[in-house]
């Protein structure tokens, strides 16, 4: 159950549309997903995707954390996702400060749909199936875009709402994404 390397912003394979998982409750897809945890809990992200860590497959993880850096925010559950779908419920959306493991140091101001339906299957193939709004909604979509070779910087509408975490919020030193 290695930490594995986190691939950055720049590298292609961070831009490609990641595969549908074929196989459930296999040794593989629990390597993985156990991968990704520990990837994740030392990395002290909310949330990373397979890509991140150069593997192509439609599995993301996210959650089971208490973030310094959203202190307020809804404790999320956590949880494996492979193949999701996700449905906005509204077209409401809603700005919210990001960070990535794969961009790090930076934060940018990125638009979200505030409500969400998403559904998929655990590492087991057992349906997932939440309706969720805020922050919750908010990883969600952040994590999903990494599987089709989208970085939240894409998603920013004012460049001006982009920077370096410590110059942005002196003296925050939460994690990166
Ligand atoms: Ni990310």
């Amino acid at each position: 159950m290695p930490i594995r390397e986190v691939i950055r912003m720049g590298d292609p394979r961070l831009l490609a549309r990641a595969r549908e998982v074929e196989a459930f409750d296999t040794p593989e897809l629990h390597a993985l997903v156990m991968d990704l945890e520990d990837t994740m809990r030392a990395m002290q992200g909310a949330g990373i995707a397979a890509p991140q860590i150069a593997v192509g497959l439609r599995v993301v993880i996210f959650g089971g954390f208490r973030s310094a850096r959203y202190p307020d925010a809804e404790e999320i559950p956590y949880t494996v996702l492979v193949n999701p779908v996700l449905e906005p419920l509204s077209d409401e959306t809603e700005d919210g400060w990001e960070g990535c493991l794969s961009v790090p140091g930076m934060r940018g101001l990125v638009p979200r749909f505030r409500q969400l339906r998403y559904t998929g299957f655990d590492a087991f193939g057992r349906r997932v199936d939440r309706t969720v709004a805020d922050f919750h909604a908010r990883v969600v979509q952040h994590e999903c875009d990494h599987l089709d070779g989208i970085l939240y910087p894409m998603r920013i509408r004012d460049l001006r709402q982009f920077g370096f975490q410590d110059v942005l919020f002196p003296g925050d030193t939460a994690a990166d994404d």
